[in-house]
């Protein structure tokens, strides 16, 4: 085995007991039914992670393979994940007399989010495990990271989608080999179907949560932001949130990070970004709980991304968005459908809706002083915003006309 190779993966801890799990067998959750969270021999790591041998591997999330689960390189199953950049938003920061807005793009991963990162990793352990079926209930963006992962790893995969699930994805998650079906209701609903098929089928359940590696994946944002800052985190975070994956990711990267001596005790403050039309989080934080009371409904936000009434994992979420000082922070769609075209205009990034709520979400928090005009803030585009829909354009020029170019 060469140093490459090396895993350092120690055991698997139970995220509510902190229950040890053995790392060389498959699991779903842990014996306490919640989800699993990956150990790692920091030792180990600190001594072959260094900075000057980072800054010499490839711009690519496998960058940081001392601290993903993959018992071998060959694992890997790629379609190719880039670091994605932090792009400035200056017009949309001097508009605002804010701080430094950085947008963390990542609708430059495969499949076009950031969903890849998660199931990459999901993929490559299922493939090392011997997993031939997989299923997963989806919003749309990890089923289309399902599928395309699978495919290339010969798993074969089924997925299940709200019926209002955007059309573009759903098509995509078919067109990438999928078995895939719209189903009458909400995630919550379609992962009850694939909880009620797993015996049956023998598939896999890939749900948010449910099995302990997507994190690691998503874990590499934090690591990401970490490295491309200098080494050092921004002062606040702002992350759509639906099942949270991302939210505990990063707050797991900074943690390892920060044991690995790579950064210091600073922390980001943590902000879960939901709709005013369903934001669970935001309630149950507000209220001082330590989960969700019960599943928001009715649910009719269009951001599709948040569309979840009661995540899986509201206990690690609700303790990150506390842990970290961070809280939580609820948009309205409609403002969010004009703030889209509004930083499209003058930045010239086009954001996805769920992105564009996390700006919807700092513009806000920045007038309520929740956050300071001096803070440097990271938003997320988890995905690219060619992946929903748009305004329609209607004007149309006919060229046998005289044209009136004045009038254009
Ligand atoms: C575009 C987009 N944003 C945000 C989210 C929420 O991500 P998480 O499950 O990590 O909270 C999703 C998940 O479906 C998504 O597709």
């Amino acid at each position: 085995m060469s140093a490459d190779d090396k895993c350092y993966v120690t055991h698997l801890e139970c995220s509510a007991t902190g229950e040890k799990h053995d790392a060389d067998t498959l699991h779903t959750v842990s014996r306490a039914g919640k989800p699993l969270l990956v150990r790692y021999d920091l030792d180990g790591v600190k001594a072959s992670l260094t900075k000057e041998r980072l800054a010499r591997r490839p711009a690519e999330m496998w960058r940081y393979r001392e601290l993903l689960p993959m018992r071998r390189r060959n694992d890997i199953v790629s379609l190719g994940e880039p670091m994605t950049p932090l792009i400035p938003l200056p017009a949309m920061a001097r508009k605002l007399g804010g701080g430094e807005i950085l947008v963390k793009d990542e609708g430059r991963m495969p499949t076009g989010s950031f969903k890849a990162r998660g199931l990459a990793v999901a993929v490559a352990m299922l493939k090392s495990f011997g997993v031939t079926r997989a299923a997963m209930p989806t919003a749309g963006n990890a089923g289309a990271a399902l599928a395309a992962y699978c495919s290339r790893a010969g798993i074969e995969t089924y997925v299940f989608c709200p019926e209002d699930a955007p059309e573009v994805t759903v098509r995509e998650i078919a067109l990438q080999g999928a078995k895939t079906w719209r189903v009458n209701g909400l995630i919550n609903h379609c992962g009850a179907v694939v909880a009620a098929g797993t015996e049956e089928m023998g598939w896999y359940d890939v749900s948010t949560l449910k099995e302990p590696y997507r994190i690691e994946g998503k874990k590499t944002m934090g690591l990401e932001i970490a490295e491309q800052l200098g080494w050092d985190v921004p002062d606040v975070v702002f992350y759509p949130t639906g099942g949270g994956t991302g939210l505990i990711g990063m707050w797991k990267a900074f943690e390892e990070l920060s044991a690995l001596g790579l950064i210091g005790d600073k922390r980001p403050r943590m902000v879960a970004v939901q709709s005013t039309r369903c934001s669970p989080l935001v309630k149950a934080f507000d209220a001082g709980h330590r989960e969700v009371m019960e599943p928001w409904d009715p649910v009719t936000t269009n951001l599709h991304g948040v569309r979840v009434p009661k995540p899986f994992g509201d206990r690690l979420c609700l303790q990150v968005m506390r842990d970290s000082g961070g809280f939580g922070s609820a948009v309205d769609d409609d403002e969010v459908a004009e703030a889209r075209l509004e930083v499209a205009r003058e930045d010239g990034l086009h954001l996805g809706p769920e992105g564009t709520a996390c700006f919807v979400a700092y513009r806000q928090e920045l007038k309520r002083g929740r956050v300071d005009p001096k803070d440097r803030v990271v938003l997320f585009n988890c995905a690219s915003g060619l992946k929903s829909e748009m305004p329609p354009m209607t004007r149309h020029l006919d060229r046998h006309a005289k044209i009136d170019f004045k009038a254009l």
